[in-house]
């Protein structure tokens, strides 16, 4: 049975099922992995993708760190059976720094791959996940005091995954802005932000140097408005239907006028996979389902406009 396994998707707490919908030749689901007898595909719901995994048999305790070590340095242990077993396997491998990260912080270069028992003799491990974070959480060093609500926390994991942020000096455009915790995270990266929504800003954002505000439907902002300005980025998570978010983002990109986009895509009740996979469908995007997104998804799009 374990020959069958060429990939393993780790879903997030509460969101097996979506995953599961999204997953063909399922041959078994552990906790929140599930393991597939198909090649690895980008599943959006999936926290962590193990591409590849190797199943190992295991003489004992140091065998598995030894034949884990073989393979590379760093390890994440995904414990879902025989927890004390793993545990100590894991303690005999180098260690791996699991801190809260500090916003922004550079992704490390060194790969991390995981693994996790099957059963006393039997470990599956991979060197190649889709996730730079251990088993896909991405925990940062908080901020209590400075923006108004946790939403910042979303838009710090999806600029650490794309590996940069807005520059400073960049102007940004931040739909579906309100209390304003996107527009602080841009504000601490000195970019300049237009933050719109139909609510006020929390007035501890809205006094920040070079955070404006319009309120206002966002859906009635296209791109001939701001023909003149040059526009660096386009944040959304405007809570709607995705297929009018898509509608209206697609304006955008067809424009040209803007190079970067991160746009939460919420769902009511059951998530519509074939959204998703329009959203993906965009030339040069992708979409992922990030630690800090609940029953939601993140589309990524960067890069030069003309690309
Ligand atoms: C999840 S909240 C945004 C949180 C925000 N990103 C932050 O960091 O604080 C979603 C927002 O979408 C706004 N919204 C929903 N429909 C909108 C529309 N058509 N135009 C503008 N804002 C809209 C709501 O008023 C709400 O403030």
């Amino acid at each position: 049975m374990t020959r069958e396994i060429q990939s393993a998707y780790l879903a997030a707490e509460g969101l097996l099922d979506p995953l599961l919908q999204e997953l063909e030749g399922t041959t078994g689901v552990h906790n929140q992995l599930v393991l597939s007898s198909q090649p690895a595909k980008n599943a959006h719901w999936a926290q962590n993708i193990w591409r590849n995994p190797q199943v190992f048999h295991i003489d004992s305790i140091s065998d598995a760190a030894k034949q884990l070590k073989a393979l590379q340095r760093n390890w994440c242990l995904y414990s879902h059976t025989l927890h004390r077993r793993a545990k100590l396997i894991r303690d005999k491998l180098p260690p791996v720094n699991s801190k809260p990260m500090r916003f922004p912080s550079l992704l490390s270069a060194s790969p991390l791959g995981s693994f996790t028992l099957l059963d006393e003799n039997t470990l599956l491990a991979s060197t190649d996940c889709s996730s730079p974070f251990p088993n896909g959480e991405a925990h940062f060093v908080e901020d209590k005091n400075g923006p108004p609500n946790r939403a910042y926390l979303k838009l710090y994991e999806a600029l650490t995954l794309t590996g940069t942020t807005p520059q400073p000096g960049e102007f940004c455009i931040d739909v579906g802005g309100s209390p304003g915790g996107w527009a602080w995270v841009i504000h601490q990266c000195d970019a300049e932000v237009l933050s719109i929504d139909r609510s006020p800003l929390s007035p501890s954002v809205a006094e920040l140097k070079g955070v404006s505000f319009q309120k206002r439907d966002a859906f009635t902002l296209l791109p001939e408005e701001l023909e003149n300005r040059r526009i660096d980025w386009i944040f959304s998570d405007i809570i709607c239907y995705p297929e009018k978010l898509y509608d209206w983002i697609l304006k955008w990109v067809e424009s040209g006028v803007c190079k970067n986009f991160i746009c939460t895509i919420k769902f009511k009740g059951e998530p519509d996979l074939a959204i998703a996979d329009k959203f993906a469908a965009i030339p040069g995007s992708h979409v992922r389902h990030l630690f800090h997104n609940k029953n939601e998804l993140t589309w990524f799009k960067l890069g030069d406009p003309a690309a």
